[in-house]
């Protein structure tokens, strides 16, 4: 087991630079599955959920070749199979993707329902209605989702999302984009890797408009041909070390983002007190005096991200005064927060409501982390505690970010990653 171990209570300085966004990526090789020729993706974040995704499309038959720590060659013109086994797609929900994207090249797909963090329910609803919308006919038998299109091409059709979803929104897409005929999208998710998406598919061919927009047009196309494509900075995680300075305090260079990106994120932290410059692909961020308190309501984008709710709530935690989040997306969304008190944080949770009041200092202790966004809270929760935090279960948060320990420690953080068993073993060691 492995564990992080953080001695807090040090302003964090110096620069950082941000990886590929994962929730892009993972939407992006999947849809290389649609492509007959080399798909060359760049700037792909080097995390598990990337990994994992790419290993199932190597079970398909697809060749994956890694060219560098950060570029993939996806050539999927040989693969035969449109199922994909239970033990590797119910370990992240993004699995979801490869029945858009299978469903758009084969007309068939056989995918076991998605797992993923532990965010409440996560119906997937939206994905087989746009499915069922475009002609394929859709069941769940034994944990899979089996989708075909009778005469094995998709029609076009219009598609009303009942809430702007981001994977049905893609998942619309890459089944659409070969279809026969034109799809309107109206209610669309308009997040930044919807549009990632979006540019990736129109570079191999495909014939999409309005993404980024409510409605989304695409006119399908009999074919996608290889390319190269490089994705987007990561929102979530350049608002991640926003907070993380934020909350620590510090003057930390944040390069290679997307300022206009980040917007719904730095107005709330400049509400705090947080000072941020923008400086074409990079933000610099500055906190001195004391935070203040404010509220928090997360949107679909262009609103505060439901994605950074965790990491927010870390700093409101020292801020003066109380405030209030309201989680608009995720059911459950506010399971760190009995770590959070172990710290010494006054947090109160009613549904979908929590209530913080700002406390003066946070002392570290051990913690565990029970999904991505809220590990990551954790740490900078133990950024900015006094004294030394431990966080277990690391594994959620190497989901979504690309080299934590050494970005950290390159902005002065005191954080190392530490084999526990290692640990036992010297001190079985002292002992004996
Ligand atoms: C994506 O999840 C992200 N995951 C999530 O990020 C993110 O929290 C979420 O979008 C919202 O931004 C990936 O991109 C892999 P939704 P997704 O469909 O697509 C309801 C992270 O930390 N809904 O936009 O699953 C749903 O219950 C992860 O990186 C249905 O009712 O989110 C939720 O209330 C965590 N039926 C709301 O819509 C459906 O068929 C938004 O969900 C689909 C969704």
């Amino acid at each position: 087991m492995q564990k992080y171990v953080i001695q807090g209570g040090k302003p964090l300085t110096g620069s950082v630079t941000i990886s590929g966004a994962k929730n892009a990526a993972v939407a992006i090789i999947p849809a290389a599955l649609l492509a007959d020729g080399v798909c060359r993706i760049e700037n792909v974040p080097q995390i598990s959920d990337v990994t994992l995704i790419l290993r199932i499309l190597q079970e398909l038959g697809a060749r994956v070749k890694l060219v560098n720590r950060h570029t993939v060659e996806i050539d999927s013109r040989h693969i035969l199979s449109f199922c994909v086994p239970d033990e590797l797609s119910r370990k992240m929900r993004a699995s979801y993707y490869l029945i858009g994207a299978l469903l758009g090249r084969f007309g068939r797909a056989v995918v076991s329902m998605p797992g993923g963090c532990d965010l409440g329910t996560r119906p997937i609803d939206l994905h087989l209605k746009s499915f069922q919308a475009l002609g394929a006919k859709v069941s769940v038998e034994g944990g899979y989702v089996h989708a075909t299109a009778p005469e094995g091409r998709l029609h076009g059709a219009g598609i009303y999302m009942d809430q702007a979803s981001v994977g049905a929104t893609m998942n619309a897409m890459l089944a659409a984009v070969r279809a026969h005929g034109t799809t309107t999208i109206e209610n669309a998710a308009k997040e930044p890797h919807i549009v990632d998406l979006a540019n990736f598919l129109n570079t191999m061919g495909a014939d999409i408009a309005g993404a980024g927009t409510d409605v989304i047009r695409v006119r399908g196309v009999r074919a996608l041909h290889g390319g190269t494509y490089s994705i987007i900075p990561d929102q979530i995680e350049a608002g991640t070390y926003l907070a993380a300075v934020a909350a620590a305090g510090g003057d930390v260079f944040i390069r290679n983002v997307i300022p206009k990106h980040l917007d719904c994120i730095t107005a709330k932290l400049e509400e705090m007190g947080v000072q941020v410059e923008e400086y074409g692909d990079a933000v610099r961020v500055i906190r001195r005096g004391p935070l203040r308190r404010t509220n928090i309501k997360t949107m679909p984008y262009p609103g505060f991200p439901t994605d950074m709710q965790p990491q927010i709530a870390a700093c409101l935690c020292l801020a003066n005064g109380t405030s209030v989040i309201n989680e608009g997306i995720w059911e459950n969304r506010y399971r760190y927060v009995a770590e959070f008190r172990r710290l010494g944080a006054h947090i109160q949770v009613d549904g979908k409501i929590a209530v913080i009041e700002g406390v003066d200092r946070l002392t570290g202790a051990p913690l565990r982390a029970c999904d991505l966004r809220a590990g990551a809270a954790m740490v900078i929760a133990g950024l900015a505690a006094e004294g030394m935090t431990e966080i277990s279960c690391i594994h959620y948060i190497e989901r979504g970010y690309e080299n934590l320990v050494e970005k950290l420690q390159g902005i002065g953080a005191d954080i190392r990653l530490v084999d526990t068993q290692d640990e036992d073993s010297q001190r079985a060691g002292q002992a004996g």
